[in-house]
């Protein structure tokens, strides 16, 4: 049977939106209480919505019962402060699963790269139902920061980066593509991440607010690229090798 798609996703896996005024809305971001996630110290995030409306960001296939990144519960605490990220969320009229406000520090381009990742959205996602895929919406202005998505993991031909300016708003396959975030700046990046259904609805929405599935990626100077990317390989086999050491280590008893 197959999954419901978004056709506006179909040839590349992502589009731009309009960029919404920003400036005009209250800073709510600012007065969420934050949970501490990935163990890298760069992350945390202020949930919206989790699986049964608890302060907690973890995946809804860890739950009892596992089930799949939708049917979100509202997280009183937070949405209270954030009405109006709140509405943002359910302004295409879809379902939605996870949704929160990441907070990001400073990172280098090689640690984003290291950090790229594809999600895991659709895990228990029930066949014919609608595909599950990210809006994206900066709340900071991170005009000199990038959204970086690759196809392909270690082809940097393949990257697309798109400049995090305060409002801009994307919707993004993130199963699809390798993704992380390039935040250079003193201060952290807060941005709205929600898990929505693919459907007309969210076709709708993305027509609506001209969905463009080409922006124009920023240039990068090749060379810079090229010595992140060697890099980022020496860091994962160092880690490759450092995991496969620990696992000799514990065979053998010691
Ligand atoms: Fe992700």
């Amino acid at each position: 049977m197959g999954y419901i798609r978004s056709h506006a996703l179909e040839e590349t896996g992502y589009v731009v939106l309009d960029r919404h005024d920003q400036a005009a809305d209250p800073r709510e971001w600012l007065d969420l209480e934050y949970v501490d996630w990935l163990s890298s110290g760069q992350t945390r995030f202020a949930p919206l919505a989790s699986a049964f409306g608890e302060m907690e960001c973890n995946g809804f296939w860890n739950h009892t019962p596992p089930r799949t990144d939708k049917d979100g519960v509202w997280v009183p605490a937070n949405t209270a402060k954030a009405p109006v990220l709140k509405a943002r969320a359910e302004e295409p009229g879809v379902n939605i699963g996870r949704c929160r406000v990441i907070e990001l520090q400073p990172n280098t381009y090689s640690n984003a790269l290291y950090n790229l990742h594809q999600d895991d959205n659709n895990r228990l996602n029930p066949d014919g139902t609608g595909w599950i895929v990210r809006s994206f919406m900066n709340l900071s202005d991170d005009a000199d920061s990038y959204l970086l998505l690759r196809e392909d993991r270690f082809d940097p031909e393949t990257e697309v980066r798109i400049p995090l300016a305060a409002g801009t708003q994307l919707v993004v396959d993130t199963q699809r593509f390798w993704h992380a975030v390039w935040h250079q700046g003193s201060e952290p990046r807060y941005c709205l991440i929600t898990s929505w259904e693919s459907g007309p609805e969210l076709d709708a929405y993305i027509a609506a607010k001209h969905g463009e599935p080409h922006y124009a990626t920023a240039a990068l100077d090749p060379v810079f690229v090229q010595e992140a990317q060697t890099e980022v390989r020496r860091q994962l086999a160092e880690r490759a090798a450092t995991i496969s050491a620990k696992g000799r280590a514990e065979r053998e008893g010691a």
